[in-house]
């Protein structure tokens, strides 16, 4: 069992993350930090400890404003942020606005880790996920095989599962992965898709394929026009643990990622979605796959619109 797990962010994602955590009784301790007023995040822990009777587990779950409940964890998953919501005078932020804001929010979230978890393995599922991750690299200035960012794990699931739809078969038959940024230029791998290790093309048509890859890049999108507001959160919460189990578990397990990445794949000083191998070290290894002409063209523009995501970074303070 792990000792602690601090969740920063306490939203749709953070309160998936807390039951999903005492459900799978994966830590004795769960700390979870909002700003929210008036006691959101004690609110929200008193309701999930309130069923740990009807789950059947002992678990010291504690929520606060301020981050010194996240004291000694062993794992940071940041969800904190603010959505693109309209304002009181009707118009909306402008996508420079929201970063802007959502980068000092990442501050603050960067100094309280720094400050009461400096050892712990930080999972960042923020979005502009690239951005985000990027700028509590810069800000931490943790080793590059501890902090990451959860996106791989998601999307791959995501083409996981239409896959498996159009093909007729069991999710569980599926070996897919999409690499690259967490946004619309994200590289579903069609070479690297597998139905029972066979290749996908001979169960799936190019052209459903095409569709799927399409519908895998907005999937995210897809899901905020169905609910009307907010966005997936079941989905990015067990994605992200997935991650803490493979690194707590030194499951050596294959896992697509956001990392840190000097040279490999041709891409330095940019968090990219690759495979790596996640245990009890974080990121132990970047895996190296062979990708065909156009898919490294496509990683190529998604790399490209990381960079451009990090330059408008670099720039605020
Ligand atoms: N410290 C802690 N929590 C904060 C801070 C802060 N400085 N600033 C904002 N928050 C909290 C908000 O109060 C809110 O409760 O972060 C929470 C975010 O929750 P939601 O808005 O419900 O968002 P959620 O759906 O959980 O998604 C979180 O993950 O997938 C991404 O795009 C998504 O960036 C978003 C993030």
């Amino acid at each position: 069992m792990i000792n602690k797990i601090g969740i920063v962010g306490g939203g749709n994602i953070g309160g998936v993350l807390v039951s999903e955590i005492v459900n799978r009784r994966l830590a004795r301790n769960v700390a979870l930090v909002d700003v929210k007023p008036p006691e959101f995040a004690q609110g929200k822990c008193l309701d999930i400890a309130e069923a740990t009777p009807v789950y059947g587990v002992d678990c010291n779950i504690r929520g606060s404003k301020g981050y010194e409940v996240l004291e000694g964890a062993d794992f940071v998953i940041n969800t904190a942020g603010v959505p693109r919501a309209m304002r009181p005078d009707g118009t909306f932020p402008s996508r420079d606005e929201l970063l802007a804001i959502n980068l000092k929010i990442t501050d603050l979230v960067a100094a309280g880790i720094k400050k009461y978890a400096p050892n712990a393995f930080v999972i960042s599922i923020a979005n502009p996920l690239d951005a985000i991750v990027y700028r509590l690299f810069k800000k931490l200035k943790f080793k590059k095989n501890k902090i990451m960012g959860m996106a791989g794990v998601l999307d791959s699931a995501r083409y996981k599962y239409f896959v498996a739809e159009a093909a007729g078969v069991s999710v569980e038959n599926i070996e897919a992965v999409v690499l690259g940024g967490h946004g619309d230029t994200m590289v579903p791998i069609r070479s690297a898709c597998r139905i029972y290790g066979l290749p996908v093309e001979q169960f799936v048509s190019k052209s459903k394929l095409e569709k799927i890859e399409k519908r895998t890049r907005g999937a995210g999108g897809e899901v905020v026009s169905l609910l009307g507001s907010g966005s997936a959160f079941v989905s990015p919460a067990v994605s992200a643990l997935e991650m803490v189990e493979a690194i707590a578990w030194d499951k050596k397990k294959i896992v697509p990622v956001a990392a840190y990445l000097e040279g490999e794949y041709g891409v330095k000083g940019l968090f990219v979605g690759v495979p790596t191998l996640l245990g009890k070290d974080g990121i132990e290894k970047i895996i190296k796959i062979k990708l065909t002409p156009e898919e490294k063209k496509a990683l190529g523009r998604s790399v490209k619109a990381v960079k451009s995501t990090c330059a408008e970074v670099d720039k605020t303070k």
